[in-house]
């Protein structure tokens, strides 16, 4: 298959995936032979430690045209938005809540419309995560990206994506979500002429499935959904630009080819797309709530063991049915911090306010939860009938450490900055002398 062929992809989770682009590229029996067919050349690409337990272990074998290692020298790239520097400003345990930004009217494409949020941790830390909003309205022409320092979850919220890789092509739209591994390189092609939305660079541990504990074997997010794609390559040459992010900086070099050119391919490190709507979502059919991990889509741990680096978790589409509950999300302080987006629709803790877009961000024990309107409507809502939510997609990145905003978060017109006000038109209906 060509980059250009309509694509197919591989279904299942970790699996080892086997492609070729062209019939009997990939050795057999061996992985790198002394001359591989139509002239390759073989490249491990190893996305964990070698000797990582092997339920774990992540590598592919890369049958390519040039190796990797082709280019010339990378030299730093200014980049004004896009970073690691999260100790700009004093993390804040006040609830921040930002409008969605704006899609720029210079050319801008994926690379160059990345805004870095917040984050904890770094690169050099191998823990912790970036999260960065893009918003872009060209495609990536003669550039290609990989990150060295994570893996990239790619969140659209406006516009859809192709995104070409070394590994083969993905097509993803808003409710759909990408994983790029650390070390691959891409191109991202916008399909609408616009694009926006979210990233998470994971520092940490690859993002993986949760266990299901009681409940099973089925029901989350199932392994089948997730899809992997065929391999395709470009056999082009010409005067291009190779952008690496390493330590939390960009650097850039000239390469004569397209590093697209991976004819076949086979291994468990490759990349993936999801449909944020085929998740299962479990949830009370009595009473009360169970916690919000129960939404979780992807998570990376860390050595503690129960204790994500990060999880993504989402609230999708679903019926409200507990009896003698306060349906939405409760009020809450927790030992995680939360940084939140909307995809599309109405999140159901907040009546307004929080657009599709924009995002919020509540760190470790400040307190949050649905606003006024929300708290004052499902008080009185009745119970006897079950409730439907639909047309939403919401979604949260919890980490275990503090979330840090950068300045120019903070300095952005889009912070709002009276969303603390939400909370206070809560009145008080404490009266002792009533049950
Ligand atoms: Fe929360």
């Amino acid at each position: 298959m060509s980059a250009d062929t309509p694509m197919t992809y591989q279904s299942g989770f970790g699996n080892e995936f086997a492609s070729e682009a062209i019939d009997g590229v990939l050795p057999v029996g061996q992985n790198s032979p002394q001359r591989v067919a139509h002239g390759l050349y073989a490249e491990q690409l190893s996305g964990t430690a070698f000797t990582a337990p092997r339920h774990g272990n992540r590598r592919s074998w890369l049958y390519r045209i040039r190796p990797a290692a082709v280019h010339e020298p990378f030299a730093p790239l200014p980049h004004a938005t896009f970073h690691n520097r999260f100790d700009e400003a004093p993390a804040t345990p006040n609830q921040l809540r930002w409008d969605a930004l704006p899609v720029p009217s210079a050319p801008t494409d994926f690379v160059d419309g990345l805004v870095t949020m917040a984050g904890n941790g770094g690169p050099a830390e191998q823990a912790g995560i970036g999260l960065h909003i893009y918003a872009a309205n060209r495609s990536m022409k003669g550039r290609f990206f990989y990150d060295a320092d994570g893996e990239l979850l790619i969140v659209p919220q406006q516009g859809s994506l192709r995104i070409a890789t070394e590994l083969g092509v993905l097509e993803i739209e808003p409710q759909e979500i990408a994983m790029i591994p650390r070390g691959v390189r891409f191109r991202v092609e916008l399909v609408d002429g616009e694009a926006r939305g979210y990233v998470c660079e994971n520092f940490g541990a690859l993002f993986r499935l949760p266990d299901l504990g009681p409940i099973g074997s089925n029901c989350l997010a199932n392994a089948r959904d997730f899809l992997t794609p065929h391999a395709a390559y470009e056999d082009v040459d010409g005067d291009f630009e190779l952008i690496a992010k390493f330590q939390g900086a960009l650097w850039s070099a000239k390469i004569d080819h397209s590093p697209l050119d991976v004819v076949g391919w086979h291994g468990n490190y490759a990349p993936y797309k999801y449909d944020l709507r085929r998740f299962n979502t479990i949830g009370s059919i009595s009473f009360d709530h169970p916690d919000p991990s129960i939404f979780t889509v992807l998570t990376s741990p860390s050595d503690t063991p129960g204790t994500a680096n990060v999880d993504m978790a989402i609230f999708p589409p679903r019926w409200l049915v507990a009896q003698h509950t306060f349906r939405p999300p409760w009020f809450h302080r927790n030992v995680a911090s939360e940084f939140m987006g909307l995809i599309t629709g109405v999140y159901d803790a907040k009546a307004e306010g929080f657009v599709p877009g924009g995002a919020s961000l509540h760190n470790c024990m400040s307190g949050h939860g649905p606003d006024a309107a929300t708290f004052e409507k499902a008080s009185a809502a009745d119970l006897s009938q079950a409730h439907v939510i639909e047309g939403t997609m919401a979604f949260m990145f919890e980490t275990r450490k503090v979330i840090r905003p950068t300045r120019q978060a903070l300095d952005a017109p889009q912070l709002q900055n009276d969303y603390h006000k939400c909370w206070q038109g809560i009145r008080k209906h404490f009266d002792a002398e009533r049950t």
